[in-house]
């Protein structure tokens, strides 16, 4: 689907976005701005704000905001252009009819051609399967004691002996080599051309959220390796953007969604009841996968393996949560090696009670970073205090931190008094937030930008609210010399705005089609300093130009090459420039 910037523009210009939230949530002016009970989550005392004139939504307590159209995405769960029909019809604009250009045509055709072909595929599996020929395939599935019913529903298959059933069988129903290479089903070699990928392997068809077969996992039903051949990606599968069970799980109606590693693993906790529980493809979690999760539940279980391996990605998996806006709690299944096993073992209840004890994601990471300091001796300890302190000190909100101040005195005995303390200690120091172990976790540079990341969105939040200070900024600042991707995306669009006199956050918000991504967008336009007077906030302003400024260049002079002269001079004068930030005089 695809409309022009301009007319999905009008449509947000003509939606006054104080009269559509309004609509939905009561609203009251407070300044400038609107406040109201944020209705994305539980609160008593208003902190979802709605400004007219950035015509965004902001919650300073969960983070949620976007524009007219995010709040109709998260409110009402559309798609983008499900929000943009209703809006739209509520402004009386008409929506033209999707044109498909020539070459989208081809690739809409191709992708039905393909998702056909892998149906016809588990079809053929599926059969094989419950066959005579099938017996041994259906003997290894019931003594992992799968049920009838289980398999039905997971369409469970098998790929016999021979390396060409599915190959003639295919060619048979007219399917050409051609398509047949773009599904992902074949293997090509010079010597014997071209040939199924699996055989003799129980098959695990993998659905996309609407049940459509877009690829398959193949398992050995002995000890033979590779243990789980999959299909590779293709023009309908993408594994990062995909959750094994995830067309079931959306509609378990739970609050929370069971994140595990295997295929296995969300097959049996299926059958056990947790119906709720879906499995990345054999590859790590991804942030598209967090995006994704995020479309449905604010809220996950890791069921990671309780093996090295299983922590370590809890651990990587829970910053991508957090940052989508998702809750983590990690389950215990020690002494067990998986779902699978610890269902079997010990049963529904029993897992039912793991489930119920999970721990809180943070009181996890904190666990883990324990065990690299040694609790007997008082100086090691004490720098696991300081370690936790630092940590908690990366929470922005007061009030979280001082919950987890509380959590974490209580889980280590530690007074709150000391522990308080100490975490007021790293604010003041501006130590950066989050310090992490490096062995535990490898993008822990990333994670300390947290501090100088606040002072790129205050930067960008203060162009939209005072655009006078643009052409001062502008001679520091450029947008490449933000951080982050996205961060310099919204940037380069913000100047572009500000070089033409029209300031409208609310238009680049709408350049962003994934809920996740406005959020971020509504957030570089909200960052909150709390200042007494204007004076001060003059003063926090020079600080935090200069703050990313100096970063800039720290960024770059790691990044030179040496060789390079020019871009040495440049730095140089970089440099010089920073000096005179120094003596500059900003006023409001
Ligand atoms: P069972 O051994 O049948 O219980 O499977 P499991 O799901 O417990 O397997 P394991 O925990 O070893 O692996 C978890 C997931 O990683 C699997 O479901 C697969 O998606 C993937 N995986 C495991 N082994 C392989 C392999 O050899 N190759 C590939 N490509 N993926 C694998
Ligand atoms: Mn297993």
């Amino acid at each position: 689907m695809f409309y022009s910037d301009d007319l999905i523009e009008e449509v947000r210009s003509r939606n006054d976005i104080v009269d559509v939230i309004g609509s939905y949530v009561k609203l009251q002016r407070r300044g400038s701005s609107y406040f109201g009970l944020c209705p994305f989550h539980n609160e008593k005392s208003p902190s979802f704000s709605v400004s007219p004139a950035k015509q965004m939504f902001y919650c300073f307590g969960c983070g949620a905001g976007g524009n007219v159209f995010t709040f109709l995405m998260e409110y009402e769960n559309f798609t983008f252009p499900e929000a943009l029909k209703s809006l739209a019809d509520r402004a009386g604009v008409d929506l033209p009819e999707v044109e498909y250009s020539e070459e989208a045509k081809k690739q809409r055709d191709l992708k039905s051609a393909v998702l056909e072909v892998n149906k016809m595929a588990a079809t053929f599996f599926y059969y094989q399967l419950r066959a005579p020929q099938g017996a041994k395939a259906m003997e290894y599935l019931k003594n992992r004691a799968l049920s009838d019913e289980t398999m039905r529903r997971f369409g469970l298959g098998y790929a016999g002996p021979y390396s060409d059933a599915l190959y003639r069988y295919l060619k048979q129903k007219g399917i050409s080599d051609a398509l047949l290479k773009e599904s992902g089903l074949m293997s090509v070699n010079e010597r014997q051309g071209m040939y199924d990928k699996f055989w003799n392997r129980v098959m695990f068809p993998i659905m996309d959220v609407n049940g459509k077969v877009i690829g398959f996992g193949g398992r050995v039903m002995g000890d033979a390796k590779p243990k789980y051949l999959n299909s590779p990606e293709t023009i309908i599968f993408d594994k990062s953007r995909n959750l094994y069970g995830l067309h079931i799980a959306r509609t378990s109606r739970k609050k929370y969604l069971l994140v595990c590693e295997g295929y296995m693993d969300v097959i049996s906790m299926h059958q056990a009841g947790f119906t709720n529980a879906v499995a990345s493809l054999g590859t790590a979690l991804t942030s598209q996968h967090a995006s994704l999760l995020k479309r449905y539940t604010d809220e996950v279980i890791l069921t990671y393996d309780s093996d090295e391996a299983g922590v370590k990605a809890a651990l990587r998996a829970i910053p991508l949560l957090k940052a989508a806006g998702i809750a983590t709690k990690v389950l215990h299944m020690d002494p067990y090696k998986d779902p699978d096993e610890f269902i079997k073992a010990r049963g529904t209840e029993a897992f039912e009670e793991r489930i119920a004890q999970a721990e809180n994601s943070f009181l996890f990471e904190l666990s883990v970073l324990e065990r690299s300091y040694d609790m007997r001796d008082p100086e090691s300890k004490t720098r696991f205090h300081q370690a936790a302190a630092a940590k908690i000190a990366g929470f922005e909100l007061e009030l979280e931190r001082e919950n987890y101040i509380e959590a974490v005195a209580a889980k280590y005995h530690v007074s709150f008094e000391g522990l308080r303390r100490m975490v007021m200690n790293c604010l003041m120091q501006g130590v950066p937030a989050r310090t992490e172990q490096p062995q535990v976790r490898r993008q822990a540079p990333k994670e300390k930008d947290d501090g100088i990341r606040k002072s790129q969105r205050l930067i960008l939040t203060w162009l939209s609210e005072y655009p006078q200070l643009f052409a001062t900024i502008s001679r520091y600042i450029r947008p490449e010399d933000f951080s982050d991707e996205l961060y310099r995306k919204v940037a380069g669009m913000l100047y572009g705005q500000m070089e033409q006199g029209e300031l409208n956050p609310a238009k680049i918000t709408s350049c962003f089609t994934e809920p996740e991504e406005q959020r971020v967008v509504a957030q570089l336009f909200n960052t909150e300093l709390r200042v007494e007077s204007d004076a001060e906030r003059e003063k926090a302003m020079k600080e935090t130009i200069y703050k990313v400024v100096e970063h800039g260049i720290a960024r770059k002079t790691a990044e030179l090459d040496p060789t390079d002269i020019a871009g040495l001079q440049k730095l140089v004068d970089a440099k010089r420039r920073l000096q005179e930030i120094r003596k500059l005089h900003i006023s409001l």
